[in-house]
């Protein structure tokens, strides 16, 4: 069965209008129908477990849609008061990093293992990386070196699941050091669905890819749904369903955006043994459901050494408490419960409202502190992602910056369109062309130089 077939329904539709979309087969049909039905079950049986009779409903994208989303800023902070990072559970104020590093940031990720993305098993399978093959090559104009890996993850404790996470990594061709490197979760779609083209309109940015070979750097994309799908049909597969000898998550257990920071952790493991590449410079991007988990990986990987989160919004760097765009309610929906642990799902139903999470999305932000974080999104056409909300999230996450030594962003207006804020260690731009990365590279790559010389 095709693991990546069963994936990315939402993305599905909200391209699907735009492109040409090649006809589906029969067989591809019942597939799509077959997950719909598996997920449906799976996440009525975490709700059971829950003690959920009801969901109150997501928001609606469309305008004139039921329940439509709120865009209007007076209305967007219904639990303005957000937990402080820097209080301990006992009351006490976090002064010194110490008390921040032994203290306070384990009771952070306690709270966001527990609550919102899931625990990783204590004992995860041992990955062993195989080369499968290394070729010379052309990317643009800049001749490299490409690999192609597979991460064959030992099934021995149960081998009716299978799992294998792919990794392609390539560095400039003519280089006798290790290269900083900058490894992307990518999206890959089914054979049967085609991204559509950009608009005419819009300018072309040089590949990211070449950008980063142009500065003696080298790029890796890993792909999250060779380990883990992203439905809820795939909880019972993949690295997560391996380790769960294929039974249904408990409460706490790891969601999908867990699962992909797993893998890229294990791709970091690889890069200490591969001698083309700077391990202690290394870092971690991701787009839209992929910006999130860029995100918790980097928060729970202090060896990523900068992070460049596009369009994360709600359950990435937006804050659960913001009504603005996506809510916790579209999170905890069928289409979405399993990229976070089914605790989270009590926040989506009454009496639970999102003001009762203990720990919010710039404490996130802050587990990544000391090390530089780059916060990317679009205009208008990302709004759906709460641009101000992800803004917001920053702003409270400076005074863990601070307290470390570093700087934030020196504002806490949020910024016009097309303003880099990038002289902190916490770095935001909105650009102007809607749900994308590519407007910003050149701005991340930038504030990256700084660290990575
Ligand atoms: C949907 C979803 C977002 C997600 C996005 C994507 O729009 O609501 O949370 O980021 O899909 O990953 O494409």
């Amino acid at each position: 069965m095709n693991k990546i077939a069963l994936s990315i329904t939402v993305l599905i539709i909200q391209f699907s209008a735009a492109a040409q979309q090649p006809q589906r087969t029969p067989e591809q049909d019942s597939t799509i129908a077959r997950t719909q039905r598996k997920t449906q079950a799976d996440h009525k049986a975490m709700l059971t477990l829950l003690g959920i009779k009801e969901l109150r409903p997501g928001r609606s994208g469309n305008p004139n849609g039921a329940n439509p989303a709120n865009y209007d800023e007076a209305k967007a902070n219904p639990y303005p008061n957000l937990p402080d990072p820097l209080t301990l559970k006992n009351g006490q104020k976090v002064t010194d990093a110490t008390t921040w590093y032994h203290q306070r940031r384990a009771e952070i990720v306690e709270d966001f293992d527990r609550e919102i993305y899931g625990r990783v098993p204590a004992n995860t399978p041992s990955v062993k990386w195989e080369v499968v093959s290394q070729n010379d090559t052309m990317i643009g104009a800049f001749a490299a070196k490409i690999k192609h890996l597979i991460g064959h993850v030992d099934n021995s404790s149960y081998p009716e699941i299978k799992v294998d996470i792919e990794l392609n990594v390539v560095t400039p061709a003519q280089t006798k050091t290790a290269v900083p490197l900058i490894m992307e979760l990518s999206f890959r779609f089914p054979a049967w669905f085609r991204l559509p083209p950009p608009p005419d309109d819009q300018p072309k940015y040089t590949p990211w890819q070449e950008q980063l070979l142009a500065k003696g750097w080298g790029f890796a994309q890993i792909y999250p749904t060779s380990y883990q799908a992203d439905n809820g049909a795939g909880l019972t597969e993949g690295i997560i369903g391996l380790v769960n000898k294929g039974q249904n998550r408990k409460a706490d257990d790891w969601g999908a955006l867990r699962a992909w920071a797993w893998g890229a952790s294990r791709a970091l493991d690889y890069f200490e043994m591969d001698k083309d590449i700077n391990a202690k410079r290394v870092g971690i991007t991701g787009h839209s459901r992929f910006g999130k988990a860029a995100l918790v990986t980097q928060a729970y990987d202090s060896r990523f050494a900068i992070g460049f989160i596009s369009s994360s919004g709600e359950g990435g760097a937006k804050l659960h408490r913001r009504d603005c765009g996506e809510v916790v309610e579209n999170l905890t929906g069928s289409g979405e419960y399993h990229w976070m642990a089914g605790n989270f799902i009590k926040y989506g139903a009454n009496p639970t409202t999102w003001g009762d999470l203990p720990i919010d999305a710039h404490e996130l932000i802050a587990l990544c502190a000391p090390r530089p974080v780059f916060v990317s999104a679009g205009d208008k056409g990302d709004d759906w992602t709460d641009q101000k909300g992800m803004f917001m999230a920053c702003v409270a996450a400076e005074p863990v910056y601070k307290l470390l030594g570093k700087k934030g962003m020196g504002t806490a207006q949020f910024p016009k369109v097309e303003t880099p804020l990038t002289e902190g260690d916490l770095a935001f731009r909105q650009h102007s062309a809607g749900h994308t990365p590519a407007p910003n590279w050149e701005t991340f790559i930038g504030f990256a130089s700084r660290y990575f010389k």
